[in-house]
């Protein structure tokens, strides 16, 4: 599969939205992935990246959305990494790594995300990308979902 990365175009915001309802390890009755409106939102006004295969393979037809990241700024002054998600098709190819390295190369200041502590796959993906544990909130949604805050701290800071 080969690949590359682009900041979204605003016509792309329901194939996101569609990859969103599909992504997710752990769905379930109570999974609610973001909506239509607000995948729009981050089109025009945050930074929505996303994978789109060159060469047809694993979809049908070029330009199919293997993957997604989407960040923006938060009010403390920090970014805030909402989301990377990959297609189920796609995982192991290098497309979560491609997606971070872009969305990374060259913060100016430190971004946070929050994890499932379980998902290790994310957790592994993180830590490449040198995210370290800020903080542990136990029941972050509801009592038995727990988070993991994780820390990216810009190059040049200590
Ligand atoms: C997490 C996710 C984005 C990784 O995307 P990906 O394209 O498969 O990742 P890559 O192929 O670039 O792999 C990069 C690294 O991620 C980690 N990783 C990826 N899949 C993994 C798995 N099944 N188990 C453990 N680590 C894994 C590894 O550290 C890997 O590096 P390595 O190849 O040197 O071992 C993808 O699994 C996904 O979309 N998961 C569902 C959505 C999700 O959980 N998003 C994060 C929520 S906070």
């Amino acid at each position: 599969m080969k690949f590359e990365i682009a900041t979204a175009r605003t016509d792309e915001f329901l194939d996101v939205a569609a990859l969103d309802r599909i992504a997710w390890p752990n769905m379930n009755d109570t999974f609610i992935p973001d909506g239509e409106h607000i995948w729009r939102v981050w089109c025009d006004h945050a930074t929505l990246l996303v994978a789109k295969v060159t060469d047809r393979e694993p979809f049908s037809e070029t330009n199919e959305i293997a993957g997604a990241l989407v960040m923006f700024p938060s009010r403390n002054g920090e970014l805030f990494l909402h989301k990377i998600m990959v297609h189920p098709v796609c995982r192991g190819r290098g497309v979560g790594t491609a997606l971070m390295k872009n969305a990374l190369e060259g913060a100016p200041v430190p971004v946070l995300l929050t994890v499932d502590p379980e998902n290790s796959a994310a957790v592994s993906l993180y830590e490449q990308f040198g995210f370290r544990p800020r903080e542990r909130i136990d029941g972050y949604y509801r009592p038995h979902e727990d988070r993991l805050i994780m820390e990216h701290r810009p190059s040049s800071s200590t």
